[in-house]
């Protein structure tokens, strides 16, 4: 067979693929059944063609970030050997994108842009670093540091970290330190507009402001990823999910200083299964409704969670003035360990210096359940369902509810709030059956969300 495949792609000069030795890793099998081909050593190879047999084999092409001149050294700047792999992986079928482990490749902000050829592999073993200084970034960045965007059923996995060296964004930011500007700060890794996307095993940390956004698209599958900030940085949301519609979020360790997950506007059919938050602000719906703007949230689902030493656990907040709704949520199997608001719905947000005026329009919250909630509360007011007075909270159901507080007594909150509880529930959700109990049977076909009698024992059923 020939030694070499030299044929142009697009008539452009490409870089030699995967060079380790006088080895070329021209192809994969399944990753790790690595074939490789002799490459003559006296011969300078700047052109290297992937045979076309490779993908009719179901080979892999591997891309290695340092066949394109990145150093790993964490100092060197490695952007321009990303650019360059990115540009190769995304024009050739089958290909891995390969961040090789046991390196630290310093990265500025980049943008890795689809539409890709199918079936790319985004492999990230090593550890990529964000220059740490602010005052250096490219404000033409200013939101996102790793952005990926338009892709189609693309899987990342590996190893590997991703660390936004956020310690200085932190320091400058408004919530550290009252004299500095508000401003925002972009998020460490974003997937944007793209569609059929798995993320698997990925460690990400220390984003500059949120770990990891997913926006803008549709079937998404993040497991086993870890995402970690100190208890203490601002802003510093786990996985947020932004106008995303069928998105499952499965065996998942968050630790940061802001929202473990954060589901907003323009969201449907989330499912978070086997979740372990702490420290952070807890799993949210919210914020919404800021600036009187609506906001639409329908169907989430989280079953199986652990919440330890978060400031709070399940959560729906929105502002007053926004509009829209929250309607078919699911909280199941969920154990708290001396969080703070374990159980919380606040329709009076306000996270801005100044105070909040209520207003009489409001994010309506309908369809809500909570079902075996077991575990410990900082607070007393173990359950708030603080809605407002104009649009009120409908539908709430609790069964199998049961917080303590260490020393001394637990009690529910309730503002305008309607719903019910049965079996076992502590503290008592008396306060939200005060009125209208002919409301107890509901259906919305629309949503696909039913409150059914609570003698049938299948209330809101998600199909998810
Ligand atoms: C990366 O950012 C630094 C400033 O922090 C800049 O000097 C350098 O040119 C950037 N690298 C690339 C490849 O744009
Ligand atoms: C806040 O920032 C100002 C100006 O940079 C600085 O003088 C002050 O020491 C900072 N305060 C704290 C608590 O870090
Ligand atoms: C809310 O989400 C919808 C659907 O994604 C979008 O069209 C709308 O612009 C969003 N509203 C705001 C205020 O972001
Ligand atoms: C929201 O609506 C209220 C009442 O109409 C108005 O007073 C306020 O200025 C609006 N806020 C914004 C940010 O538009
Ligand atoms: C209730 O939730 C806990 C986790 O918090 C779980 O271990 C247990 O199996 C659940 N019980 C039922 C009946 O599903
Ligand atoms: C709960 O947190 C408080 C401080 O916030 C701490 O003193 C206490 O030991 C914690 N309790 C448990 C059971 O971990
Ligand atoms: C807004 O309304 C709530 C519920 O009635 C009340 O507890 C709160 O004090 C009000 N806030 C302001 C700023 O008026």
């Amino acid at each position: 067979m020939d030694k070499l495949f030299m044929v142009s792609f697009l008539g452009m000069l490409m870089a030699v693929y995967g060079v380790s030795g006088n080895m070329v890793y021209a192809n994969i099998g399944v990753l790790n059944e690595l074939e490789s081909f002799d490459i003559e050593e006296d011969n300078e190879v700047n052109v290297f063609d992937i045979p076309s047999w490779t993908s009719e084999r179901g080979c892999k092409v591997l891309v290695n970030v340092d066949s394109f001149g990145a150093v790993g050294d964490g100092i060197s700047d490695d952007t321009q050997a990303f650019q360059k792999a990115w540009d190769i992986a995304c024009s050739t079928t089958q290909s891995v994108f390969l961040v090789p482990q046991g390196r630290q490749y310093l990265v500025n902000a980049t943008k890795f842009q689809g539409p890709c050829k199918d079936n790319l592999v985004i492999q990230i073993d090593g550890t990529i670093v964000a220059p740490d200084e602010p005052n250096d970034w490219d404000p033409k960045f200013s939101r996102a540091w790793l952005d990926f965007s338009k892709l189609n059923g693309v899987l990342f996995q590996g190893h590997g970290v991703i660390d936004g060296s956020g310690s200085k964004w932190w320091a400058s930011s408004c919530k550290k330190n009252k004299t500095n500007p508000c401003r925002g700060a972009p998020t460490a890794l974003t997937i944007d507009k793209s569609s059929a996307v798995k993320v698997k095993g990925l460690k990400i940390r220390n984003g500059q402001q949120m770990n990891f956004v997913i926006s803008q698209c549709d079937s998404v599958r993040v497991n086993a990823v870890q995402v970690s900030a100190p208890g203490d940085s601002p802003n510093t949301d786990g996985i947020h999910i932004t106008s995303s519609t069928n998105v499952v979020l499965q065996d998942c360790k968050i630790g940061t200083g802001d929202d473990c997950i954060s589901i907003v506007n323009g969201t449907s059919n989330i499912k978070m299964k086997r979740i372990f938050c702490g420290p952070g602000h807890g799993i949210s719906i919210g914020s919404l409704g800021k600036d009187n703007s609506t906001a639409i949230v329908t169907k989430v689902v989280v079953d199986t969670a652990i919440l330890r030493e978060t400031a709070n656990g399940l959560r729906i907040k929105t502002w007053q003035g926004g509009s829209g709704y929250v309607r078919g949520v699911r909280f199941q199997n969920v154990r708290m360990e001396n969080v703070s608001n374990p159980i919380i719905i606040d329709q009076f947000y306000c996270d801005s210096p100044k105070s909040c005026q209520n207003l009489t329009s409001a994010v309506e919250i309908n369809q809500v359940m909570y079902r075996n909630i077991s575990g410990t509360t900082k607070s007393a007011k173990a359950m708030k369902f603080a809605c407002s007075d104009t649009v009120p909270c409908s539908n709430i159901v609790l069964t199998n509810v049961n917080l303590e507080k260490k020393d001394g007594t637990v009690e529910t909150y309730c503002n305008s709030a309607q719903g019910f509880g049965y079996g076992i529930v502590h503290p008592s959700a008396e306060c939200l059956n005060s009125h209208d109990k002919d409301c107890m049977v509901i259906t919305d076909p629309a949503s696909k969300v039913e409150l059914a009698d609570p003698s049938r024992e299948e209330i809101v059923h998600t199909e998810l």
